[in-house]
């Protein structure tokens, strides 16, 4: 079985999301700051909308099990909310929680939502750890481009270790030291977790994700840290779409 990491965001990522599915809450909640952090960031992203957020549509790609979500939701108690991923076994679980009125969910990649599927063109769009999962980041985030209206902030949460030979030391004795053993010991199984170890390690440098977001046609784009143990490991890139003349390669649709 080939687990490299390019191979398995090929084809056994959404997968090994279903298969994890049942034991994610528990996993990231046992990591101190997940929840905090994605609040952060969402508030971050609530920064760049015009109006200060009164009933923004709000899209957040690799939407999971909702843990993004219900930032934005309490970031954002008056917006529309659309999660979207492409796992049916995540999916699932955010649909059984709780979730006040304006949130819902669809089964879709990233890299092939539309407007059209999220109720029309967002006032906002948020990827919490979704990008280095996908195959192509930078078609999945000419997606991203695409279904926020002109001028719209974008932002990303995502590890970036490649740029710090101290941030990927931290990453590997994270992971190797409290994460794959947890997961070993509660759900029995590790692919999931050693991927994210080696799919870290390869993504971009933050300066590299800047630029990739630059190449896109974004806007203000700007990185962030988070605190805790994830300094200099976790980051919010926030960025705009441009107010007119669509991104390279894009329709203005
Ligand atoms: C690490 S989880 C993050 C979930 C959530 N955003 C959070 O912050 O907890 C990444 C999610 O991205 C989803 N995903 C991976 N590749 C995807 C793609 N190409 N399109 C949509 N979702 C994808 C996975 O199914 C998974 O639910």
């Amino acid at each position: 079985m080939d687990s490299s990491a390019e191979a398995m965001k090929a084809g056994a990522v959404t997968e090994e999301f279903d298969l994890a599915a049942a034991d994610y809450d528990r996993m990231v909640g046992a990591n101190p700051g997940y929840h905090e952090h994605l609040e952060i960031s969402a508030r971050r992203l609530a920064r760049g909308l015009a109006d200060g957020g009164a009933g923004p549509r709000v899209v957040d790609l690799g939407c999971g099990t909702g843990a993004s979500t219900l930032a934005l939701a309490r970031t954002l108690p008056k917006a529309e909310i659309v999660g979207v991923d492409a796992s049916a076994g995540m999916l699932a679980v955010a649909r059984r929680k709780s979730w006040r009125g304006g949130v819902r969910f669809v089964h879709a990649r990233a890299e092939d939502v539309t407007a059209d599927r999220v109720g029309g063109p967002a006032d906002a769009v948020f990827a919490a750890y979704l990008l280095r999962n996908c195959p192509d980041a930078g078609a999945a985030l000419a997606a991203a481009s695409a279904l926020a209206r002109p001028g719209a902030p974008i932002a990303l949460h995502e590890y970036s270790v490649a740029g710090s030979a101290a941030a990927r030391a931290v990453w590997t004795l994270v992971c190797w030291g409290v994460v794959i053993p947890l997961a070993l010991v509660w759900t029995g199984r590790t692919r999931l977790y050693r991927y994210l170890w080696r799919s870290v390690l390869e993504f971009d440098s933050a300066a590299a994700l800047r630029e990739r977001m630059s190449a896109a046609g974004l806007e203000d784009v700007a990185a962030a840290p988070l605190p805790g143990w994830q300094r200099g490991i976790t980051h919010t890139f926030t960025a705009r779409r441009p107010d007119s003349a669509a991104a390279p390669g894009q329709d203005d649709g």
